[in-house]
């Protein structure tokens, strides 16, 4: 198996090739927030909350979405990314309506996880309050479009693993939103087989089970790549 050998922090570590960052990051010991990130999903880079810097260069990448090389120099803790984390999280508070006391998700949020560990303890940013919709007509669960921070995790499982593609990004900017088959009512949507990965891994409480009250959402952020792997490697658990 051929590998990259390269420096995290000014640790030298081994990835094997088709590694990313991210993995080089994990393997240094080292850790980076993640939010669009999930294991076993195909990542996609859109949180932008794992950049790191290639020494050198001064660029800045997302860990999760570039590929680790041969000899690079990789720097995750430095002022500037550090701001950068930060700035990004206090965005994410100020673009939704994020009200914590009265989440399905509060203690059990990776919004609130990623908060914590970048040191946000007030938004710099004005609040934007938007007016977005609560669809609430699937028989088992609902989408509140004010807690989504559009990482698009809901879509990726539906379509990767479970292979239902119900859901998709439609529009741009501002308007940007996460939308059922052909922007219906989640409930109307054939495709959807109800089997709730959407909800298990939805970061936030944005997507959550209609029986959950403030506070009782668990999720299941392991699944993707349980299951992934026990299509692709046949290792089944209870083996
Ligand atoms: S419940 Fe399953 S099929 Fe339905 S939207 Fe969620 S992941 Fe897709
Ligand atoms: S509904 Fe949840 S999983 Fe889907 S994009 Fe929004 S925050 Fe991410
Ligand atoms: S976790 Fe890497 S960009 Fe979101």
């Amino acid at each position: 198996m051929s590998v990259h050998t390269l420096t995290v922090d000014g640790e030298e570590v081994a990835v094997p090739a088709g590694a990313t960052l991210l993995d080089a990051v994990r393997a240094a010991g080292a850790e980076l927030p993640t939010l669009c990130h999930l294991d076993g999903l195909t990542p996609v880079g859109a949180c932008r909350l794992c950049l790191v810097e290639l020494e050198g260069s001064g660029k800045l990448q997302p860990a999760c979405a570039t590929a680790a090389g041969e000899g690079m120099a990789v720097l995750t803790q430095t002022p500037q990314l550090q701001a950068y984390r930060r700035m990004a999280v206090e965005l994410f508070f100020a673009e939704g309506n994020h009200v914590c006391a009265f989440c399905v998700a509060n203690g059990n949020c990776e919004l609130q996880d990623v908060a914590v560990a970048v040191g946000m303890d007030h938004s710099r940013f004005p609040y934007q309050y938007p007016q977005r919709r609560v669809d609430a007509s699937h028989p088992h669960f609902a989408i509140d479009h004010h807690r989504c921070i559009l990482c698009t995790r809901c879509m990726r499982v539906c379509d990767e693993i479970e292979g239902a593609h119900v859901w998709d990004v439609a529009n741009r900017g501002g308007e940007c939103s996460i939308i059922a088959g052909l922007d219906q009512p989640w409930g109307e949507v054939q495709a959807c087989t109800s089997c709730g990965k959407c909800v298990d891994v939805c970061p936030t409480g944005a997507i959550f089970r209609k029986d959950d009250t403030t506070a009782e959402k668990q999720t299941h952020r392991e699944r993707p790549q349980l299951l992934r792997d026990a299509r692709e490697k046949r290792q089944w658990q209870n083996q």
